[in-house]
């Protein structure tokens, strides 16, 4: 793929369903008893992998385009299935599933790619067998054979890592578990979920017995998530935001290229997700945001992004994020490299030593694509320090990861001359119109 600096981006675009949200809700819909209609589901490769595994499950699902009917099995419905269940390259697929198949009667395999088989395992292999459940692994990594049989009991849990995709693996779990679990987030500063919370708003939505609370222990608070084990959901139709992660590379772009204005329809803004709006604005983007409403328990809105003004992005001192939000805007860390290039005093990014063991080690391939890209670069094991830099046109590569695809096209965009991105094609990981979309917007 190769790309040419771009002067403006212009338009009305609705970007395609939340990744995140579209995986629980075929998750979710399988396990309800009822029928259930799922609106603006992503159609990407990582949720077209749990649609898929789902069906191996024994679960009917159907598709037209981004609207799924499920018909939901219940929690104890699913049936065994005939191979292994292929996550690709889906880490939400994966831990997700694991936390459902612990407490089934049947023995299943979860598989992965090769990226996702060096994904640590042991974060969800470790609470899940407290629980009762039977797991091998590779040394902790997939393939993850899940024995059948163990009825699970409740748990309760300290989250070592601020991670939504461990702590909705035990609730998966948990709601097929005898009794109530209590899962206790780490500390943070402020009273806030320390992860992405769509699993416990769904469950909610369902009917699930789920209750949060914030426990005050020096002045840090600890949010504890209590869910009910055995109760049935019901089923009810979902409609899934446009995805706020995928926007975040629009929202960069438009911000740092003059002239721009760009709309962004029905984004989801659940507010352990708008960290990166946070920042970028505390940092001196110009986003506004309209028409707030709920659809389906979620925020969502409009967002309305125009182009920096002629002094660029001023600051007089040197920024840096660390602390709780790194992971509540975790997935946008890649992207705001990019826009740190463009800022008067640059920008430190420390403490996000997780970003080493997402879809390739993304501190590590940032670093290098922008190197390549003429941007001055420090690296640390747990983050980097970007320099405002005048960014060329280069080779860099995506390492296979969509999200550096996207954020190394934006970069393209920022920089002088053509820039090729090799494995481009990762980006239809979790958004395959990324490039057409760029296309129709860009002047
Ligand atoms: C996700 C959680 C995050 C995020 C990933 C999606 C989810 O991972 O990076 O893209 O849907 O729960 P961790 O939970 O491992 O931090």
């Amino acid at each position: 793929m190769k790309i040419q600096s771009a002067h403006s981006l212009s338009g009305i675009i609705r970007l395609p369903g939340d990744k995140s949200i579209s995986h629980r809700a075929a998750i979710l819909a399988s396990m309800a008893t009822g029928e259930t209609r799922i609106e603006n589901y992503a159609t990407n490769a990582d949720c077209s992998s749990t649609l898929d595994c789902l069906r191996s499950l024994g679960v009917e699902i159907r598709q037209e385009n981004s609207t799924v009917f499920v018909k939901g099995v219940g929690k104890d419905g699913f049936t065994k299935p005939i191979k292994e269940l292929d996550c690709g390259n889906s880490g939400t697929t994966m831990r997700l599933l694991a936390g459902v198949l612990a407490g089934q009667n049947f023995d299943s395999v979860l598989i992965g790619d090769a990226s996702l088989s060096k994904r640590p395992m042991r974060r969800i292999i470790e609470p899940l067998t407290l629980m009762g459940a039977k797991i091998e692994s590779e040394n902790d990594h997939a393939p993850l054979k899940i024995y059948g049989g163990n009825s699970l009991q409740a748990i309760s849990y300290k989250l070592p890592v601020a991670s939504a995709q461990v702590k909705s693996c035990i609730l998966l779990a948990a709601i097929n578990a005898e009794g109530k679990s209590k899962i206790q987030n780490p500390k943070s500063k402020i009273q806030c979920p320390t992860s992405r919370n769509h699993t416990e708003i769904m469950l909610r939505y369902l009917g699930a017995e789920i209750e949060e609370k914030y426990i005050e222990t020096e002045n840090r608070f600890v949010q504890e998530i209590s869910v009910g084990g055995r109760s049935p959901l019901a089923a009810k139709n979902l409609e899934i935001p446009s995805d706020v992660s995928s926007a975040a590379f629009f929202i960069v772009a438009a911000a740092c290229l003059k002239r721009s204005e760009l709309v962004l329809e029905n984004v989801g803004l659940n507010r352990t997700r708008t960290a990166v709006l946070d920042v970028l604005q505390s940092l001196g983007a110009d986003i506004e945001q309209l028409n707030q409403r709920e659809v389906s328990n979620e925020q969502i809105g409009d967002l309305l992004v125009r182009g920096r003004r002629d002094g660029g992005f001023a600051s007089d001192t040197q920024k840096t994020i660390d602390g709780d939000v790194i992971a509540n805007l975790i997935d946008e860390i890649p992207i705001l490299a990019v826009f740190a290039t463009q800022l008067e005093n640059g920008l430190t990014v420390r403490g996000a030593e997780e970003l080493r063991v997402k879809e390739s080690d993304r501190i590590a391939a940032t670093v290098e694509n922008l190197r390549r890209m003429n941007a001055t670069v420090e690296e640390f094991p747990d983050g980097f320090r970007v320099e405002k830099s005048e960014l060329k046109g280069g080779v860099v590569d995506s390492f296979g990861d969509h999200r550096i695809a996207m954020a190394f096209a934006v970069a393209a965009l920022l920089a002088t001359g053509e820039t090729e991105i090799v494995g481009a094609d990762a980006a239809s990981v979790s958004f395959p119109e990324f490039f057409q979309t760029l296309a129709s917007i860009r002047k």
